[in-house]
């Protein structure tokens, strides 16, 4: 079995989903439990760009035990100063480089010429590594740049110092087949005494984000990044639930392991959606509230006799609770802190009473008190404090 790394991306390029913006309180809150679900690296912000990214980035430093926290930087000695400054109390520190390598972004976007760029990307890999033992290196738009050009890149990156390459399909662009041959070419034409980490960043626009992420695995990518729910810039990116199930469901054909916690993955997705505002749709692969639903009349007798007639993936092991209690006015306040927990609330024991006992005044005045209803108190409570 060969071990995948996944590397969590929800709190830079998922907070690029137009509309979400996570407060440092919420960032540090989802990084957490990022760290709960088995996530190996994280990426916390873009230190750079504002006082409140550098602040959640430090924050989410402080804060993490075990995942490696990368902060990213444009090449630029400034960026990779603030992500450094940023990062002092990492346990396990990363900084993450980058810069566009296709022709249209040199072209149009940086105005800048093959070798400009070449020397860009040794200069600031070589700063970077001079700051950082585990220096990321991400030719922006890769699949849209010119092969042997990408190759030059990656290996200047490589010579300079950096361990990981990442290789962008920045559009969402390419597809399986082409995506798995560009991650065997570079790994059969680089050349390195280390070892290099090889790692997918997919964008969906084709709807291609997964399948494509599994493709570079199946050509030798070690690392595959992502968001949960596959938030992000235009049609989002790696859906990371995906490609977890896909490779213990599959891993006849992947033979692949990884450190996530599959029971962890629903209250993962549950609180990416609350705090970012964005809901899983119905019918959404492995989280969607459909996925282990059974509506025709001959699936529901095939489920009936044998669940795996038409379930390959059971709710229990991605944490859907089916037979979730129902709160009404006769729940005591176990049955109360376990829904808690269940919606990703760790209550302490001085929040629990009057959560309690607001909860108590709702279930008199409603027969059922619903998921959604908890969610209100708790963020009331939360506007309160
Ligand atoms: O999609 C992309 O190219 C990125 C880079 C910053 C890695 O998010
Ligand atoms: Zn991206």
């Amino acid at each position: 079995m060969r071990a995948i790394q996944f590397f969590d991306t929800t709190l830079r390029d998922g907070e690029q989903t137009p509309g979400v913006n996570f407060n440092t309180k919420e960032k540090v809150q989802i990084a957490l439990q990022l760290e709960k679900w088995g996530i190996d690296a994280i990426e916390a912000g873009f230190p750079i760009a504002s006082v409140g990214d550098f602040e959640a980035v430090k924050a989410i430093a402080k804060a993490v035990q075990k995942m490696t926290v990368t902060g990213l930087a444009r090449c630029q000695k400034k960026d990779i100063d603030r992500a450094y400054e940023a990062l002092q109390s990492a346990r396990f520190p990363q900084i993450h480089v980058f810069l566009a390598t296709s022709d249209v972004h040199m072209q149009y976007k940086l105005k800048m010429t093959e070798a400009e760029v070449l020397a860009a990307i040794k200069e600031h890999v070589s700063y970077a590594k001079t700051k950082f033992a585990k220096v990321q290196f991400s030719p922006e738009d890769a699949t849209r740049t010119r092969k042997e050009f990408l190759l030059t890149a990656v290996q200047t990156a490589i010579d300079a110092g950096a361990t990981i390459i990442n290789i962008p399909d920045t559009v969402g662009y390419s597809n399986p087949t082409e995506y798995g041959a560009l991650f065997k070419f570079l790994l059969a034409n680089i050349h390195s005494s280390e070892e290099i980490v090889f790692s997918s960043h997919c964008h969906d626009d084709l709807g291609m984000a997964t399948a494509n992420a599994l493709a570079a695995i199946e050509n030798g990518a070690t690392r595959v990044e992502g968001t949960v729910n596959g938030i992000g810039e235009r049609a989002g990116n790696t859906a990371l639930e995906e490609v977890a199930v896909a490779l213990y469901i599959r891993k006849d054909f992947y033979q692949c392991e990884s450190k996530i916690q599959l029971q962890e993955t629903k209250r993962t997705s549950d609180l990416v959606a609350r705090l970012s505002g964005i809901s899983v749709p119905q019918n959404k692969a492995v989280i969607g509230g459909n996925a282990y639903a059974h509506e025709s009349g001959i699936h529901q007798d095939g489920v009936l006799k044998n669940p795996e007639t038409y379930e390959i993936i059971t709710p229990q092991l991605v944490g859907v609770n089916t037979n979730s209690l129902p709160l009404g006015k006769l729940s005591g306040r176990h049955a109360f802190v376990t829904k808690m927990q269940e919606l990703g609330y760790t209550l302490a024991d001085e929040e629990i009473k009057p959560l309690f006992k607001q909860f108590k005044n709702l279930a008199d005045k409603k027969k059922q008190v619903t998921d959604d209803d908890l969610l209100a108190l708790v963020a009331d409570q939360d506007r309160q404090a």
